[in-house]
């Protein structure tokens, strides 16, 4: 993914403005904006980099978790507060290992609608092949049609999603998945060498 000086770039889940501290030296003249359902560390943010740099913008959306919100906006019907088009890039860190099929599938769908006709997402999940019995350092020990919980009470914990249910997902959201990169939660990738601990996958519109 070339990410360039002047693009305009949205942050799924944005949290304590990791990934917008690092784009500050990058956006010079593009844009960032980022969203998150935690309004302290939107908070957070705007006090800290939307001040210092006007083109990075955080909004707060409040949207029910059952790890720690209670809001009753569900992710599953949430409307992203951005209009048709307006993004080069979007990034999702550490967000779609947190999420339901349900809502994966309606996230991808925004994100396909606010991406440029020649967009990209790059998102982290946690992958796995139906056909190997250990894939990864993490536990997912609940089994489902095309997917696997870390644990069944509590959704918002972690999920890993197979391979074909994450192209079938981004098929129906206009999407096609263009590079998968294993991250080193996996027992068969190195730490030395691999990018990140999830595993990567870039989507682009089509
Ligand atoms: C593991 S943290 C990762 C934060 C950030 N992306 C990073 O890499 O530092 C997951 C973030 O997703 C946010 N989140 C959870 N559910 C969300 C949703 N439905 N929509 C947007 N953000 C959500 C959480 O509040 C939290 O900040």
């Amino acid at each position: 993914m070339g990410l360039q000086n002047t693009d305009h770039v949205l942050d799924v889940g944005c949290g304590i403005g990791r990934t917008a501290i690092a784009l500050t030296e990058v956006l010079d003249k593009g844009t960032y904006d980022g969203f998150d359902a935690v309004e302290k560390g939107i908070n957070w943010c705007n006090k800290h980099i939307g001040k210092k740099y006007p083109n990075f913008k955080f909004k707060f959306t409040p949207i029910y978790n059952d790890l720690y919100n209670t809001f009753s906006q569900k992710a599953e019907d949430f409307t992203f507060p951005y209009e048709d088009a307006k993004f080069d890039k979007v990034f999702l860190f550490s967000v779609f290992t947190h999420m339901q099929i349900p809502e994966i599938k309606r996230y991808l769908g925004e994100i396909s609608r606010v991406l440029k006709s020649d967009g990209q997402c790059l998102a982290t999940f946690f992958l796995y092949d139906e056909t190997r019995r250990e894939f990864g350092t993490m536990p997912f020990p609940h089994q489902y049609e095309g997917y696997r919980l870390m644990d069944d009470k509590v959704t918002a914990a972690n999920i890993a999603v197979s391979i074909p249910l994450l192209n079938q997902m981004a098929a129906e959201a206009g999407l096609k998945v263009t590079t998968i990169k294993g991250g080193f939660w996996r027992t068969d990738v190195e730490k030395e060498g691999a990018d990140e601990f999830q595993d990567i996958v870039v989507f682009n519109k089509i």
